[in-house]
């Protein structure tokens, strides 16, 4: 398992592209199953989860082929299709969950391995499970699997999910598209990343409305055509790359980003003191002196403050001027990066879903691991600004989620490199 050494090394200057939505991408490659003709995704981002849904689409009978370095993905499931989803791929993945949907649409039935816990949380699938339900679907568990089908196709319906979920919200609209009749589903997710795979649902001959607010109309089609797709800006990547110049000082320029992608993120910033502007580029970053000042966070659904944003604040706050509370809402174990951010000297009290972070002056470089994908790019930000060496193992998981980190950061200045496995 490779290894991530990180130096301390002053202010970080200079500019950063941010990549397509890693998470809007696993979104859009199952679409593929919804139509015959190709589907073709530009912008892509070149991650191992996005190798990981390409083994998962390859492994149901659809034809997969990368151009420019994985950046162009063209996807074709003409052919016979095998609606089972394997344990030992899902399990890797838990978007991989986002076939179900297309599967049922497309063929009637699906066998999909439940996906198994993470470092997170549980992660169930009973807000998927009600929503498919809705349209018609009869869905029983057995052996670790959702077995799934349909008597006649899927029929539109009006669902109002318990919780804004996201993935449920993507198998509940790409099933819909070719259900008999209209759906409604409301409570429904609003993240950039659905507004995106609705984008390119219509581009597909899909008939969608209301994208992005809590209710989602779907006028059922016969069949959907091809299209050609560019992914969204990875609004998560965005949140990420800006905190560099928060927590190490100096100015970042993040290309392709939209403050509309990051407004409660940016919010935060500003009252924490950091200046943030929008150019024709992208988004610029900058805190020239001066501490960080301490502010709270809450996690919430879009348009709240993101989630996956929680551990890369919580280092910054670190090095903050005074105390800060956090407070988890969305996944029940998500503050694992906290004991390895103590270990570089974080003062942090963990309570159930919140965490409080009384900032001290600096950290100090020391040996930590990574336990999840946010978790990791954390203590990849805190190491930027700590003083002396950390090394940060077992950085697959940042490979998830992350492309050419070194790269991007080392271009601004910061003693980074990765110290590969031996085998
Ligand atoms: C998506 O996961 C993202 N993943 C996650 O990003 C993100 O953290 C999450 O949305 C919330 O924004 C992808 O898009 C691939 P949810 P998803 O369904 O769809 C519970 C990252 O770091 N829940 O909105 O799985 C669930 O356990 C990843 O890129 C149920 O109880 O999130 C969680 O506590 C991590 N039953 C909460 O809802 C269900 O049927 C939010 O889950 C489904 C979810």
């Amino acid at each position: 398992m490779d290894s991530i050494l990180v130096k301390g090394n002053g202010a970080l200057n200079g500019v950063i592209p941010i990549a397509g939505a890693k998470n809007a991408c696993l979104a859009l490659m199952p679409a593929t199953l919804l139509s015959e003709e190709p589907l073709t995704l530009t912008n892509a981002p070149r991650l191992s989860d996005i190798r990981t849904m390409t083994q998962l689409l390859q492994s149901l009978g659809v034809e997969v082929s990368a151009l420019q370095d994985g950046k162009v993905i063209t996807m074709s499931s003409h052919g016979t299709l095998d609606p089972r989803a394997d344990y030992d791929i899902v399990r890797k993945m838990r978007a991989s969950n986002l076939v179900l949907g297309p599967l049922l649409a497309r063929l009637g039935h699906a066998v999909v391995s439940l996906p198994g816990g993470c470092a997170i949380g549980a992660r169930p699938m009973d807000i998927h499970i009600d929503a498919l339900t809705a349209l018609g679907a009869e869905i029983e568990l057995k052996d670790g699997y959702l077995h799934a089908k349909t008597q006649g196709g899927l029929k539109g319906a009006v669902h109002e999910m318990r919780f804004a979920s996201v993935g449920a919200t993507e198998n509940f609209v790409m099933a819909a598209t070719l259900a008999k009749g209209t759906s409604v589903l409301k409570n429904a997710a609003r993240e950039p990343e659905i507004v995106d795979l609705v984008r390119c649902l219509r581009r597909m001959g899909a008939e969608i409305e209301g994208e992005g607010t809590p209710t989602i109309t779907i006028e059922g089609v016969t069949a959907l055509r091809g299209a050609t797709h560019p992914v969204v800006t990875d609004r998560i990547e965005l949140g990420t790359y800006m905190l560099v110049p928060a927590i190490a000082g100096g100015e970042v320029e993040c290309l392709g980003g939209r403050i509309e992608l990051v407004g409660a993120f940016c919010e935060k910033l500003d009252a924490a003191g950091i200046s943030v502007s929008e150019t024709e580029r992208g988004i610029k970053v900058s805190r020239q002196n001066g501490r960080v000042k301490a502010v709270d966070v809450v996690t919430e659904p879009f348009p709240g403050f993101p989630t996956d944003l929680q551990a890369q604040m919580m280092a910054l706050l670190c090095t903050a001027e005074g105390t800060s509370v956090l407070e988890e809402k969305i996944f029940e174990n998500r503050f694992m990066h906290a004991p390895e951010l103590m270990r570089m000297g974080a003062r942090i009290e963990v309570h159930g879903g919140h965490a409080t972070v009384t900032g001290v002056e600096r950290l100090r470089g020391a040996p930590v691991m990574a336990t999840d994908l946010r978790a990791s790019v954390s203590l990849i930000l805190a190491a930027l600004a700590a003083e002396g060496e950390t090394v940060v193992s077992r950085v697959y998981h940042l490979d998830r989620g992350y492309e050419r980190v070194e790269e991007k950061l080392s271009a601004c200045g910061a003693k980074i490199e990765r110290i590969r496995a031996a085998g």
